[in-house]
């Protein structure tokens, strides 16, 4: 297949482009290359024939017609997006412009093309979003893709905004969707202001472990090559106007999360004493959710996928990308806002 991936330069997105480029699928990668993208994430298939970077804004609909002409994919897969939730809080308009706004645009250039090719029952317009959108959840029950959504932070409500313009453009115009939405991801690649970097590389720099409120919140952990697997697997199979949960199966509350990496870490990088001695408990995110889980029954049962790696395996490999990688991270720790606390304006 020929795939054009936005957000390709990001953590998600740089998954899917190495692993489709694997696969043999020809890669457009559009990423506008915004504070949270790095093309290092891509080096490793820069000079593959497959590969071929695009930097475009979702937002330009002129760059957008210019590059489907050009290209030709036989699917979208969308996953650029503004995606921290501490920074949604101090400016939730970007959010809305890229996420919402961007969406729009990116649809309504995927409609234009897909009509003026005859309307090919194959096309995909594939848009991968986040089990945020439904809420948050009590100590049991698991979202299914039936869940009434419930967004709650600036980004969860962009998110369900953007999922709910794919859905109309299926109903509406008969364009081909697939939607996604998958829980809390984790792995090589991940950008140094979310949890679990924040985590590994304090901890290395003997800073303070922050954990937000008393650390019970629960997240379903989803490796993020795993999830990469799940989405090339639903651009390829999954049915039109259908959407697919993804989940870890993989749920705990971030205090264990974090006592789990340090207990790793102080087998790989031994100290005196343990790095969970360094554990700060933080004010709490605003409207912070108590526990997503994901009902994984639908992908499992129709496509055949499950999570290949339990949470402690995907961190131990975790771990062993951060220790081995040190400028990528330490080039990405000098961007704005990185290493400061976002967020706490309630
Ligand atoms: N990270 C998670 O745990 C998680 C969970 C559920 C869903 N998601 C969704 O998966 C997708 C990817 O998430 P991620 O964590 O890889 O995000 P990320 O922030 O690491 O990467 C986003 C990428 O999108 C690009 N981008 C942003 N605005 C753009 C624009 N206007 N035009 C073109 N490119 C733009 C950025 O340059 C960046 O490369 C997002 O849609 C996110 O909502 C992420």
């Amino acid at each position: 297949m020929k795939l054009l991936v936005t957000g390709g330069a990001g953590f998600i997105g740089s998954a899917v482009v190495r692993r489709a480029v694997a696969q043999g699928h020809q890669v457009v990668n559009l990423d506008a290359l915004t504070y949270a993208a790095c093309l290092d994430n891509v080096a490793s298939v820069a000079d593959n024939p497959l590969y071929v970077f695009e930097q475009a804004d979702i937002r330009d609909r002129a760059a957008l017609d210019r590059i489907l002409a050009k290209h030709q994919p036989d699917a979208v897969m969308h996953l650029a997006a503004e995606s921290h939730v501490d920074r949604s809080i101090d400016g939730p308009g970007t959010f809305i412009d890229t996420n919402v706004m961007g969406t729009f645009h990116l649809l309504e250039a995927a409609r234009a093309y897909w009509v003026a090719r005859g309307k090919p029952d194959r096309f995909r317009f594939h848009h991968i979003s986040t089990d945020e959108v439904f809420g948050s959840l009590g100590a049991t029950g698991q979202f299914t893709e039936d869940t009434p959504y419930d967004p709650r932070s600036p980004y969860s409500a962009s998110k369900a905004g953007s999922d709910h313009l794919v859905r109309a453009w299926h109903e509406t115009y008969g364009l081909p969707v697939v939607l996604t939405n998958c829980s809390n991801n984790y792995g090589p690649y991940h950008f140094p202001e979310k949890l679990i970097p924040v985590i590994v590389l304090n901890a290395l720099a003997g800073k303070a472990l922050p954990i937000y409120g008393d650390g019970s919140n629960v997240r379903d952990w989803l490796y993020v090559e795993d999830h990469a697997e799940a989405l090339l697997l639903v651009v390829a199979r999954g049915a039109p106007g259908r959407s697919y949960n993804i989940g870890g199966e993989n749920e705990r509350s971030n205090l264990d999360l974090v006592r789990t990496l340090c207990a790793i870490l102080d087998r790989k990088r031994p100290r005196d004493g343990s790095y969970a001695d360094q554990i700060t408990f933080v004010t709490d995110r605003p409207g912070h959710d108590a526990r997503y889980a994901i009902d994984p029954v639908r992908i499992r049962e129709e496509l055949g996928w499950r999570p290949s790696v339990t949470v402690e395996q995907g961190l131990e490999l975790t771990v062993d990308w951060y220790l081995a990688n040190e400028p990528w991270w330490r080039a990405l720790q000098e961007r704005h806002g990185v290493g400061q606390r976002l967020g706490v304006r309630a």
